[in-house]
């Protein structure tokens, strides 16, 4: 009995699932998450924290997690409050959440690859069509193009990534100005790497009074150091958070998470204080790759994409065999890297300076 024996839906006979691989390795800079543990005063505050939840547990979670969206409001600032905010398990049930309330069968997502892997596959497991737009060689996205491309696919849903994964790449206000002005859908900023951005990167939450179809998603994933808590969340007009209530589970976020995220965001300036130590980091991967006469991408997020690798696969590997674990993207010659310690950057160097040696000598 195998799965194609089953009588799944045709459109997903033959998919492969998301799968970034786990590995047991010394270093692991594949996921872009936050190398730096949770701090010990957050720690004890989020075990503090759901230890006075576990007594309740026999009754289900506040279905609408208002307390905490109304600190995730405090956290954005722009003026939102909680009617602005709704919360799920990580961006990525944010995401599936907006597709089953906005895309579906019969409708269209377009997003501008290469972007977030999952955007295409959260629209097949919804029955949403998929449509590529472009971005430039560089890959920016500009405004012209992108409304071009709106124009040409009437899409019900456009996904934006600022900064974009896995590129890095921010997009400018203008791009979201032109394809809000141009569709009739609703436009989805992932801004997940928000807090990465180098100064002056705009965010598109600026841009969130002035259209009722734009909606913003964030995560405590990556900057927070809190991706195995499962706490995403949007922002966006509170039309838009009602029609997320048509298709949410009742009781999607436990009052675990709920308490463990509230906790953590009580500490947000202890825990967004790695935020500068991985930029620096980043930043010395983009300078170090440079030396090394790679093509790198520039970045306002925690990784780094590089290129002029050739077979990436094979130069993966290899930096694999070295303990260091990074991701190939499906991007010929290009591999992405996450910034994490400077311990870890200097393995990634030294574990890839190791493979382009052994390239050489192949
Ligand atoms: C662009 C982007 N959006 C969303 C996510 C999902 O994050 P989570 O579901 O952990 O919030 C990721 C994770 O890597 C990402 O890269």
């Amino acid at each position: 009995m195998r799965l194609a024996d089953l009588p799944i839906r045709d459109e997903l006979r033959g998919k492969e699932p998301y799968g970034a691989p786990q590995l047991d390795v010394p270093v692991a800079l594949n996921t872009n998450e936050n190398s730096y543990p949770v701090p010990g005063p957050v720690v004890d505050a989020i075990v503090a924290a759901v230890r006075a939840e576990a007594s309740g547990l026999n009754r289900y979670p506040d279905r609408e997690a208002t307390a905490l969206r109304e600190d995730l409001a405090g956290y954005l600032g722009h003026g939102l409050t909680v009617h602005d905010v709704w919360a799920a398990n990580g961006s990525n049930e944010v995401l599936q959440e907006l597709l089953q309330a906005f895309g579906g069968p019969g409708r269209t997502a377009l997003g501008f690859t290469p972007a977030y892997s999952m955007h295409p596959i959260l629209a097949l497991g919804t029955g949403t069509a998929w449509v590529d737009g472009r971005r430039n060689d560089d890959f920016s996205v500009d405004a012209e193009s992108a409304a071009a491309d709106v124009r040409k696919h009437d899409p019900d849903v456009v996904f934006l990534c600022s900064p974009n994964n896995p590129t890095g790449t921010a997009l400018g206000l203008d791009v979201v100005d032109a394809v809000l002005a141009e569709s009739r859908g609703m436009v989805i900023v992932d801004e997940a790497y928000a807090e990465f951005a180098r100064a002056g990167t705009p965010s598109a939450l600026t841009r969130l009074g002035a259209d009722h179809r734009l909606v913003v998603t964030r995560t405590m994933s990556k900057a927070f150091a809190l991706a195995g808590a499962r706490l995403g969340y949007l922002a966006a007009h509170p039309a838009v958070v009602d029609a997320i209530q048509l298709v949410r589970l009742p009781y999607h976020l436990s009052s675990l998470t709920q308490a463990a995220a509230r906790a953590a965001l009580a500490h947000t300036g202890v825990l967004l204080a790695t935020v500068e130590a991985i930029k620096e980091q980043r930043d010395r991967i983009v300078a170090e790759l440079g030396v090394r006469g790679l093509p790198v991408v520039p970045s306002d997020a925690n990784f780094v994409l590089f290129g002029g690798l050739g077979d990436q696969r094979a130069v993966w590997q290899r930096i694999l065999d070295h303990g260091v674990l990074i991701r190939d993207v499906g991007l010929t010659g290009y591999l992405r890297v996450t910034a994490g310690t400077p311990a870890e950057t200097d393995a990634f160097l030294a574990a890839l300076d190791a493979a382009l040696d052994e390239k050489g000598q192949q």
